[in-house]
C-alpha cells in the first residue's frame, strides 16, 4: 500500500467518525453504539468486561493516555483514569474530542481532560511520559502496515515499570467460529421473515417508530491474529494476551435471550473467562493485550 492510500484511509476513517460514528442518536448514545449489545440482559456482562482494563493498569499516576479515546462513551471508561491527575485523549476525530471534553471537562477549567488531535501511529508526545496507556478498538482502523508502528508508539510513550492496555478484535476467533454457522442460518431466516412482514406493514411500523432508521456501511477495519501479534509486536516488546470479552456482539444477540437464562449464561461465561483468561483471550473474539515496560 502506498503512502497516498494510507492517508486516504485515515481521512475516510476520520470523516466517518466526525460525520456518522460520533453523532448522537439518543441521550449519550452514539451511532457507533450499534456495534455494541446495549440490551439490559447483556449489560452486567458488558460492564464487567469493560472494567477488566483496570486490572492491568496502574491505578494512579500523573498522565494517562487514551489513544483513540472517542467520546469516552461508556461510564466504566471513566474508571480507568479515576486515580490519575489528567487523562490525555488523543483521536483523529475532532467530534470525538469535543464530546470527550463535555464528559470529563478540560484541565484548564478544573476538569481532568487534555485533548489532542493525533494519529496513534505517530504520537506527538515524548517518550516515557504516561503512567498508564489505553487504546481500545482503534488500531484496527489503521492500514495493516502501521499496526506494529502504533504498538511501538504506545510503548514508547509509556513510562518505565508501567503498563499499556490495548483491545482490538481478532480477525478470526476459533471459539466464535463454532457458533457462526447457526447464527448465519438463523439470521437468514429472520431476514426472510422480516422482508415478508416489512412489505406488509411498512407504513404502519414507520409511523409507530416515529423515525426513520439510518443504515450505514461502517468504515475501514483491518484485523490480525495472535500469530501476527507475537511475531510483529511480541518480538519488539514484552506483551501478554488476556481476555477482554470472548464473544462477539453477533453471538450475544443470537444466543443471549432474556427469557432463556441469558443473564445467568453470561455470568457463567464471565467466570470461565476469569478462570482461563489467556486461553479465552487468545481464542475468543476480543483479547486484552498488556504491554509492560521494564
Ligand atoms: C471504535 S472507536 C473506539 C473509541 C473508544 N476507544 C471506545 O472504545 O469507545 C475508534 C476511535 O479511534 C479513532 N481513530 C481511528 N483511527 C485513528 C488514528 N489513526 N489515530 C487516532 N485515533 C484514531 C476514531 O476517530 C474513533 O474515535
Amino acid at each position: 500500500m502506498n503512502a497516498n492510500s494510507e492517508i486516504q484511509i485515515k481521512q475516510d476513517v476520520r470523516q466517518f467518525y466526525d460525520e456518522i460514528g460520533w453523532q448522537e442518536i439518543g441521550e449519550g448514545v452514539y451511532q457507533n453504539a450499534r456495534y455494541e449489545d446495549l440490551r439490559p440482559v447483556s449489560l452486567e456482562y458488558i460492564n464487567k468486561c469493560h472494567l477488566r482494563v483496570c486490572q492491568h493498569l496502574s491505578p494512579d499516576g500523573r498522565y494517562m493516555l487514551d489513544a483513540g479515546s472517542g467520546p469516552i462513551q461508556y461510564p466504566e471508561y471513566l474508571e480507568y483514569s479515576r486515580g490519575y491527575q489528567a487523562r490525555v485523549c488523543a483521536d483523529i476525530s475532532i467530534v470525538a474530542l469535543a464530546e470527550a471534553r463535555q464528559r470529563i471537562g478540560d484541565r484548564t477549567s478544573g476538569g481532568k481532560g487534555m485533548f489532542v488531535v493525533a494519529d496513534v501511529a505517530n504520537l506527538p508526545f515524548d517518550q516515557d511520559v504516561f503512567d498508564g496507556v489505553v487504546s481500545l478498538h482503534t488500531i484496527h482502523h489503521l492500514p495493516i502496515e502501521e499496526h506494529s508502528q502504533a504498538y511501538q508508539e504506545l510503548y514508547r510513550v509509556l513510562a518505565p515499570s508501567k503498563s499499556a492496555v490495548v483491545v482490538n478484535g481478532w480477525q478470526d476467533s476459533s471459539i466464535m467460529r463454532m457458533f457462526v454457522k447457526p447464527i448465519k442460518w438463523k439470521n437468514r431466516m429472520r431476514k426472510n421473515i422480516k422482508r415478508i412482514l416489512d412489505s406488509s406493514f411498512r407504513d404502519l411500523s414507520t409511523a409507530q417508530r416515529g423515525s426513520t432508521q439510518v443504515t450505514t456501511k461502517g468504515t475501514f477495519v483491518n484485523k490480525h491474529n495472535a500469530d501476527w501479534l507475537r511475531r510483529e509486536v511480541g518480538s519488539l516488546m514484552h506483551l501478554e494476551i488476556y481476555v477482554w470479552r470472548s464473544v462477539s456482539v453477533r453471538f450475544l444477540r443470537a444466543y443471549i435471550l432474556p427469557n432463556l437464562g441469558g443473564k445467568w449464561l453470561l455470568r457463567q461465561l464471565y467466570q470461565l473467562e476469569e478462570r482461563f483468561p489467556h486461553f479465552m483471550g487468545e481464542h475468543g473474539q476480543y483479547p486484552l493485550i498488556v504491554l509492560k515496560k521494564n
